[in-house]
């Protein structure tokens, strides 16, 4: 193992066990795609801190709105007081998210915004059940792991979770029961079979208050729903008078080439669930959702006292300025076309099992996690990091800026690809 450094010896020593690391990389400063290590090494973030920084570290515009709203209020709540950037930014989700969805609340990250979801869906519809698929990552709070399949680990020892949900599958080609050799609309259909299963076997339909679904899997390996699969899913959720909530809270804001993947694939949810790129680096979640479904959540029944705090809204607008004026949002299809060219000589690996795209979400599916692992190892050692994602890390995730520079990029799918081919030696090999 290559020798750990001094923060990372402290780290060790101060910091809960229970964070898992990809790295231990001793950052400095972050600039653009770039992140400065201690000691002058620069590496390559194709991860943006999971999916996060989406106009990439320490951009001027977000610099500058960050320290002008700090100067002036950093904190006071929103049930406080009123404050123009949490209004500014709500205004720019109504925009931004698929028509009539005109209402937002702002609160502070991906597991609260599925929390607040899941208690608006059950209290609008007086209906407790909530289907999940299997595959889906919604977060670590106790709430948002019962809804979590992407890893059994992320539920281990935590005994009694949330009652009433239940896990349909996802229509994942290359994890469905019938067999990889089929396509993801026939899988779709099989899914849609398995659904109406469950509703005559296990929860009646009248008990169903939301499907809550990740139109693309994030944690649980970059898999895009068809959108034949979606359109059926939301005609089910109207059939039966449940709510269909999407967690955009990875594919959000101009990562899968369209602002949200809901408008990609012309399919309305009744709640959008927004965070990580929302806050451009701050911490911030969103739940967007029709009025007269916010009317039925009963005013005091939900809040949060930094929710939508001031300087991260800040954060979040300068972010979806720098996304509208740079025109990041198509650059996104261009840059998961860059990168699935670049890959293409991966395609004759005998260990990859595929490459897909959807905008800028890129994943490499192994065999098994020991090679997606040594290869984002070799990687690292060549100075690009990236991260895993699957239920087994079998899949290696690209996650580049949206406003990455196009040779720095082809220069990091280039190295990854050398690395998955065992051209580079990791230091801890
Ligand atoms: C789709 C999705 N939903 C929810 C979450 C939870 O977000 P947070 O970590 O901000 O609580 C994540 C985090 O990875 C996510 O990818």
């Amino acid at each position: 193992m290559a020798d750990s450094t001094e923060l990372e010896t402290r780290a060790r020593a101060v910091l809960s066990p229970v964070l898992g690391h990809y790295t231990w990389l001793p950052i400095e400063r972050g600039e653009g795609s770039w992140l400065h290590i201690q000691g002058g090494r620069r590496v390559l973030d194709l991860t943006c801190g999971i999916a996060v920084t989406p106009v990439g570290h320490a951009h001027p515009r977000v610099v500058a709105a960050v320290r002008d709203q700090v100067a002036k209020l950093s904190h006071i709540c929103a049930g406080v007081a009123l404050y123009e950037p949490n209004i500014a930014l709500a205004e720019r989700l109504v925009e931004i998210a698929p028509s009539g969805l005109d209402t937002v609340f702002l609160g502070n990250s991906g597991a609260e915004a599925v929390e607040g979801a899941v208690k608006l869906a059950r209290q609008a519809t007086g209906r407790a059940g909530i289907i999940v698929f299997r595959g889906g990552f919604h977060g670590r709070t106790t709430g948002a792991a019962t809804l979590t399949t992407s890893k059994s680990a992320y539920r281990r020892g935590y005994g009694a979770l949330l009652p009433e949900v239940h896990t349909a599958p996802f229509p994942y080609p290359l994890a469905c029961r019938i067999g990889p050799e089929h396509d993801a609309e026939v899988c779709g259909e099989h899914t849609l079979a398995e659904i109406d299963a469950m509703l005559d076997h296990e929860i009646p339909p009248e008990h169903v208050a939301a499907f809550l679904i990740e139109p693309v899997l994030g944690e649980g390996g970059y898999v895009a729903a068809p959108a034949s699969f979606l359109r059926e899913l939301r005609a089910l959720a109207d059939r039966i008078g449940a709510l269909l909530i999407f967690d955009e809270v990875q594919t959000g804001l101009g990562r899968t080439g369209t602002w949200t993947a809901a408008e990609k694939v012309g399919v309305r949810p009744d709640i959008l669930l927004l965070a990580k790129a929302l806050g451009g680096g701050l911490p911030l979640g969103a739940i967007v959702a029709p009025r007269e479904l916010h009317a039925k959540w009963q005013t005091s029944t939900h809040g949060s006292t930094f929710g939508g705090n001031p300087v991260s809204c800040a954060s979040g607008l300068a972010t979806l300025d720098v996304i509208r004026d740079e025109g990041l949002v198509d650059r996104a299809n261009h840059l998961g076309r860059v990168i699935v060219e670049e890959l293409a000589p991966l395609r004759r690996e005998s260990r990859v099992r595929e490459v897909r795209a959807y905008g800028a979400m890129v994943g490499v599916e192994f065999d098994e996690a020991a090679s997606a692992k040594a290869a984002i190892a070799g990687a690292l050692a060549a100075d690009v990091l990236l991260i895993t994602c699957g239920a087994h890390d079998q899949v290696v995730r690209f996650i580049p800026a949206l406003n990455v520079p196009e040779d720095d990029l082809r220069a990091g799918a280039r190295t990854f690809i050398r690395a998955a081919q065992g051209a580079v030696v990791p230091a801890s090999a």
